[in-house]
């Protein structure tokens, strides 16, 4: 098949390194099923061109996609685009939903957006030492839930989730999970 000999483009945007390691893995395991791609910090702005299939990265900030994903995001046309994203958020969450039911919005306007995948993603102690000194009455203020959303999103992205998030994007790119199957 032709698309399999044409390297798709995975792009990420990142602050704290938890949506670079899912691209990462994600690139690994596409790679290992013969889909290979490039990657791209979304900084890089890399140029699309000749890519097949375009599969772009983000993490939650204050409930959308990342500016630097979002400004990205916008700037592609006709492609076959998937969206992955790592929150501090539970993926099953309203949260999550809300969250990339926007971005996938945002992804579908110019562009045919193939779906997205969600998973958590360990939150900046230095965030979580803030939400620490806020009164009780603060909507961020921290609960014992919350506590413990943190201590599980600590744990994320971990293989699991990449090798949940790749065969999400082997249907969506492959049609089939194992493209490299005789
Ligand atoms: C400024 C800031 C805002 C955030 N806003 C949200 C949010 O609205 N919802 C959420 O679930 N997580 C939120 N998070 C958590 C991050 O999205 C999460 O830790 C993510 O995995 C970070 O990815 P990165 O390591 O690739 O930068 C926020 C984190 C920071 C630092």
């Amino acid at each position: 098949m032709k698309d399999q000999n044409e390297r798709g483009l995975i792009v990420y945007s990142s602050k704290t390194g938890n949506t670079r390691k899912l691209a990462e893995g994600i690139r690994r395991v596409l790679e290992d099923s013969g889909f290979p791609a490039r990657i791209a910090a979304v900084e890089e702005k890399p140029d699309p061109a000749g890519a097949p299939w375009v599969l772009v990265g983000f993490w939650a900030d204050r409930g959308q996609a990342d500016e630097k994903a979002r400004d990205y995001i916008r700037s592609l046309e006709g492609r076959r685009l998937g969206l992955f994203g790592t929150l501090g958020a539970y993926p099953d969450s309203d949260h999550a939903k809300s969250l990339a039911k926007k971005t996938e919005a945002l992804a579908a306007e110019k562009n045919s957006c193939l779906g997205s995948f969600l998973c958590q993603g360990k939150v900046d102690p230095a965030l979580i030492e803030r939400f620490k000194t806020l009164p009780p009455d603060n909507p961020h203020a921290m609960t014992e839930e919350r506590r413990k959303r943190h201590e599980e999103a600590a744990k994320h992205p971990n293989e699991d989730d990449i090798a949940a998030a790749a065969a999400a994007f082997l249907k969506m790119i492959g049609g089939h999970e194992s493209p490299a199957a005789p």
